[in-house]
């Protein structure tokens, strides 16, 4: 039997019951692969990593190695969350490495967006290798690897990793707990094993993070408008009951300046765009209807908290002929 095609007998797991089923089958499995080695993964803390992480934790606890790697491209508040959830709630042995300067060093000055992805997804194996490097006795990688990944990469459509994945020549035994589910049961799953609703229900977020809505050459201040304009459009999306209804949503700070007047001065400061979009398969996508008002209120708050904006744009374009993300 390949252990990586789904049988077909295998249910759908939807219901709590069903994923502490499937959760108590892979605690044994690991146990069973593992035994007293230990296992290292790179935790992002996004929904599969994190599921992951959870599963592994129950099943080796401080045997599993969590890496989170801060590349300075994450979203307000979610390496605190990472660190919060495992290492002071779960135990889990987290190594948190702050590699903020090396990243935006890195990138500074690079415009292409390609070449950007690529120095990003390059310098993130560079980092994790480090870490594991000064580990002694490593034999096992875990990964979140789901079902998709591997129908995708099957056929092709894309290698399965970005940021966060494999570095090919570490040479280490895979462990995949979740590698035959889709992401509705990653999530299921991850509820049962008691990961926040905020971790679990996130939206898709991009390897490289914020790095891809900073189009243009990355620069601190800039990037900083990206992750606090980002911050407020995800709290008002949450307390106008759009979180969970619209499919992704976030904020683009481009490269340019327009006059505004601030304080009844003249200011010489970013536009703001805000994308929010719908779509099954991120193949097409539509533009959430979003209410006017609740348009206004955000524009207010942008402009008046985040330093060096003076004005809001909305992205009212489908993909085609746009793409979901910006750059
Ligand atoms: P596009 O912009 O191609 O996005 O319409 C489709 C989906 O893919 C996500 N995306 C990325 N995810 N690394 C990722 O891990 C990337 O470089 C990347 N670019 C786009 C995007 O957020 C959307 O969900």
């Amino acid at each position: 039997m390949n252990e990586n095609v789904r049988p077909e007998t295998m249910e759908r797991i939807t219901t709590p019951e069903l994923a502490d089923a499937f959760i108590a089958e892979q605690v044994e499995a690991i146990r069973a692969q593992v035994k007293d080695q230990k296992v290292l993964l790179a935790l992002s803390g996004g929904v599969d990593s994190s599921v992951v992480a959870a599963l592994l934790v129950k099943a080796i606890g401080q045997q599993l190695v969590c890496v989170h790697v801060n590349h300075g491209f994450l979203r307000k508040g979610e390496p605190e969350q990472v660190i919060q959830v495992f290492r002071n709630e779960m135990n889990a042995n987290l190594i948190y490495v702050d590699a903020v300067d090396r990243f935006l060093d890195k990138v500074a000055g690079v415009t292409d967006p390609e070449q950007k992805r690529h120095i990003i997804g390059e310098e993130f194996i560079k980092v994790f290798d480090e870490e594991a490097s000064r580990l002694e006795g490593v034999h096992f990688l875990a990964q979140g690897t789901i079902y998709p990944d591997i129908l995708e990469s099957e056929r092709g459509i894309k290698a399965h990793h970005n940021v966060g994945g494999l570095p090919q020549e570490m040479d280490m035994e895979l462990v995949e707990p979740v590698k035959l589910l889709f992401k509705d049961e990653v999530r299921v799953v991850g509820k049962a094993l008691g990961l926040p609703d905020n971790m679990v229900f996130r939206q898709p977020f991009p390897g490289p993070g914020l790095a891809v809505r900073c189009p243009g050459a990355i620069t601190r201040d800039r990037l900083e408008a990206v992750r606090e304009s980002d911050a407020i459009l995800r709290e008002e999306f949450a307390k106008n009951g759009l979180e969970g209804k619209v499919w992704q949503y976030f904020t683009v700070v481009p490269d340019f300046k327009s006059t505004g007047i601030k304080n009844e001065e003249r200011s010489f400061e970013w536009p703001v765009i805000i994308r929010a979009v719908n779509t099954k398969d991120a193949m097409t996508a539509t533009v959430e209807d979003v209410p006017f008002s609740l348009l206004q209120h955000i524009t207010d708050r942008i402009t008046h908290e985040v330093a060096g904006v003076n004005r809001v744009l909305f992205d009212l374009t489908p993909k085609p002929t746009a793409t979901i993300e910006y750059e």
